[in-house]
């Protein structure tokens, strides 16, 4: 699959796993590629949790489900409505969870290049995660990012030390099928953004 294709197939994925095996050369690889992200100062401050334990998932899932609450209980109307039809999580039922975190102390303190922008940190995870998402794709894998929790309640499940930080609950596993319409479109939440609305030449322009 070439890049182009892998960026346009992926897909958020809640529903549609199938709870198949994944080979280990197939989970290094996509593991292999988060981790060949690039990273601020080269700091490279991610780790990778692999969660398979069905207990730790069920304690995760209640959690989720107890946050959603936490949201719905935000809305009203048709928005209500609509939430209650759109399914946030694949936790019990994809292959396996990789929780991905940020190690702000990872490269000292003269971590070239983030004096200025202390995210920069967080930036360099989120691309791992963006580069695990991609390669799952192009294993033809689906992965669901799930945030609805947390960060205290995940590092105390996980065991993660004080100062680091969970960014993401990713559900990875082989899947039915990938949606060709993100789920939130297809449920009417929102639409996409025409590119030429993101655009701007030289200066923002409302
Ligand atoms: C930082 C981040 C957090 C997200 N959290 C959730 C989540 O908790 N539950 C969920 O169902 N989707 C979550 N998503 C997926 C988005 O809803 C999804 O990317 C968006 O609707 C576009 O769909 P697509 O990824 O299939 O293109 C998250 C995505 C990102 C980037």
């Amino acid at each position: 699959m070439d890049l182009y294709t892998a960026i346009h197939r992926r897909r958020d994925v809640r529903a549609e796993f199938t709870g198949e095996p994944v080979p280990d050369e197939t989970l290094h690889r996509i593991l292999d590629a988060a981790h060949a992200a690039p990273s601020v100062g080269y700091s490279q401050p991610w780790d990778f949790v692999l969660v398979r334990d069905v207990g730790l998932r069920r304690r995760f899932h209640e959690h989720v489900r107890q946050e959603r609450d936490v949201f719905a209980a935000t809305l009203s109307g048709e928005a209500a409505r609509r939430f209650a039809r759109i399914k946030i999580d694949g936790v019990l039922e994809s292959t396996l969870s990789v929780v991905v975190t940020y190690d702000p102390s990872r490269g000292g303190r003269d971590v070239l290049g983030r004096h200025a922008i202390a995210d920069a940190g967080l930036y360099s995870v989120c691309l791992a995660i963006q580069n695990l998402w991609l390669a799952a794709t192009a294993e033809g894998l689906g992965v669901g990012w799930v945030s609805f929790y947390r960060e205290p309640f995940l590092a105390e499940l996980l065991g993660i030390p004080v100062g680091i930080r969970p960014v993401a609950w990713l559900c990875v596993g082989p899947v039915t099928h990938l949606e060709s319409v993100p789920d939130l479109a297809r449920h009417g939440w929102r639409q996409k953004r025409p590119l030429a609305e993101a655009l701007h030449a030289d200066r923002w322009t409302p």
